[in-house]
């Protein structure tokens, strides 16, 4: 039997982070030996919010590949594609928004988080407003079924079934599979600053290519509690950074458990929290780190990887442009 397709994807505006792999790098390693993989280098949908800096989108196609192929992901087992270089996505997209209202767009609670902490206003690049018919246009041009995403995406593939439904129903088959939208348990990791989010932008982030020496000065500036001024107070877990990133990196459930208890009667320091912290990233991250500077000697190796999956996902995603442009009935030369 075929196996279920997946599809995920990240913009290219900077190098994936420890978030990064705590929500989603590490199931992708799992996913490509259960699943047909599809990573796609979104390019494009970089773009939507960095017109004004398509070098940064560039640059960072290769970074993105590099983290990608350090943390594990075998490209004979997963297809790493580039999005600006799969016109059928382009050409889906255009055809979909004649399948989605300016209204919709709008009422997107994506959109509409996205465009406040943009600060775009009324200026909002219309590129960037159309986006999720774009990114339904992705997760069907490769007949996605499962697609993991952040809690904050999920409303993306709702809208994207309500495409993949409009168009089924103007075709009168199901030209189009829905797809299941995987937001993973462990959430979304905070910033080191104590931030919400984690982000590449909001200097707040531990890229995955981060330094021992910039590992080690991020968890020691990290936000604890703080109103946990002596080590004998009580100190609080909740809304702690540090122990944000011990339940997603710590391998010892029994012992975190019994640090967090510590921690709350009184008597451990944030210095031996952090302590902890850093020798589980440090022994996380650099054999990433190194297999990354080894790749990276190689920047010929990775742009070849690239070609290679984006010739393979530039036939599924044609094949299935054909079949909608048939489906719907539309003339063909
Ligand atoms: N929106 C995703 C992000 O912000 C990137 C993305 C583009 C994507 N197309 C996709 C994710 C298709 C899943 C499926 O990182």
């Amino acid at each position: 039997m075929d196996k279920p397709v997946i599809l995920t994807g990240d913009r290219t505006t900077g190098p994936l982070h420890i978030g990064h792999y705590a929500g989603s790098l590490a199931n992708r390693l799992r996913y490509q030996q259960t699943h047909e993989q599809f990573l796609l280098l979104a390019d494009t949908q970089a773009l939507t919010d960095n017109a004004h800096d398509p070098g940064k989108v560039r640059r960072n196609v290769i970074e993105v590949a590099l983290d990608y192929l350090a943390v594990g992901i075998d490209p004979a087992r997963s297809t790493i594609c580039l999005q600006s270089h799969l016109p059928a996505l382009a050409e889906l997209s255009m055809l979909y928004l004649n399948f989605v209202t300016v209204a919709r767009l709008e009422r997107n609670p994506t959109i509409k988080d996205e465009i406040r902490a943009r600060g775009f206003g009324r200026d909002i690049p219309a590129g960037f407003l159309c986006y999720p018919a774009a990114q339904a246009a992705d997760i069907t041009a490769f007949k996605a079924t499962v697609v993991p995403v952040g809690e904050d995406q999920a409303p993306l593939i709702e809208q994207t079934n309500e495409i993949v439904r409009r168009i089924n129903a103007t075709a009168g088959n199901a030209v189009l599979p829905e797809a299941q939208a995987v937001i993973p348990a462990a959430g979304r990791l905070p910033g080191i600053d104590g931030k919400a989010k984690m982000s590449k932008s909001g200097g707040n982030a531990i890229a995955l290519s981060a330094s021992a020496d910039q590992i080690r000065s991020a968890v020691r500036a990290m936000f604890t509690d703080p109103d946990h001024l002596r080590i004998k107070d009580p100190g609080r877990v909740e809304g702690n950074v540090v122990f944000a990133y011990l339940d997603a990196f710590d391998p010892d459930p029994d012992g975190l458990a019994e640090l967090k208890a510590r921690y709350r009667r009184g008597g451990l320091g944030d210095g031996a929290i952090k302590a902890r912290l850093e020798e589980i990233l440090q022994t996380l991250l650099a054999p990433i780190r190194a297999r990354r500077a080894q790749l990276a000697t190689d920047p010929g190796h990775v742009v070849e990887v690239i070609r290679q999956g984006t010739a393979r996902a530039r036939e599924r995603t044609e094949a299935t442009r054909q079949e909608v442009v048939a489906a719907l009935g539309l003339f063909q030369l």
